[in-house]
């Protein structure tokens, strides 16, 4: 089984960081969800790993401010019960401290009603962030990354997590 690895980006730091992961990933696919037309052609892949900016402070929905949004109301309709998904958010814990990575969650969700197999919780510690409402049970529901901020630390979060999410499939 094999990763494909989705992203929609504004300013393109959650392009780059899809990239990255698919040079950590062998035989891992990238793609540019803005070429995706409709939600069931994610169904083709067997495992997800979606890559999603938060861009809507505050927002109840469409949290991310990209194209993932009109997919999020899709995806609870489509059979996604032969599907592990794993979530890549990325914010910026500083300046939105309070809203840290929001949009993560609402793609989990939309995910698990779905009927996916969710992987890649994330501890919350060695981040700094006031509140995220991807913090769910205590963990984050994907890998937060902040490259306005720490970018330092990226290299890191991204091996550990592509280790552990590859072992997992
Ligand atoms: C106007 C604006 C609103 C933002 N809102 C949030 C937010 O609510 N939560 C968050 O974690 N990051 C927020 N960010 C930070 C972006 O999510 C972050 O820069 C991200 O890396 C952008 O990814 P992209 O370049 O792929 O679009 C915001 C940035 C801007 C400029």
């Amino acid at each position: 089984m094999n990763f494909t690895i989705i992203y929609a980006s504004a300013t393109g730091h959650t392009e780059n960081i899809a990239e990255r992961l698919h040079q950590l990933i062998p035989r891992s696919e990238l793609k540019d969800l803005d070429y995706i037309d409709h939600t069931k052609e994610l169904t083709e892949s067997d495992a997800l790993i979606c890559c999603i900016p938060t861009w809507n402070t505050g927002a109840d929905e469409q949290r991310s401010g990209t194209s993932w949004d009109q997919h999020i109301d899709n995806i609870p309709a489509t059979d996604f019960s032969n599907t592990i998904v794993a979530i890549v958010g990325l914010g910026d814990s500083a300046a939105f401290s309070k809203y840290f990575c929001d949009a993560m969650e609402e793609l989990y969700t939309a995910f698990k009603k779905a009927g996916a197999r969710l992987i890649g919780e994330v501890a919350t510690d060695g981040y700094i962030f006031d509140a995220s409402k991807s913090v769910i049970d205590g963990n984050f529901c994907g890998l937060p990354i902040d490259e306005d901020n720490e970018s330092e630390k990226t290299e890191e979060r991204l091996s550990q997590w592509a280790a552990r999410i590859t072992s997992q499939i």
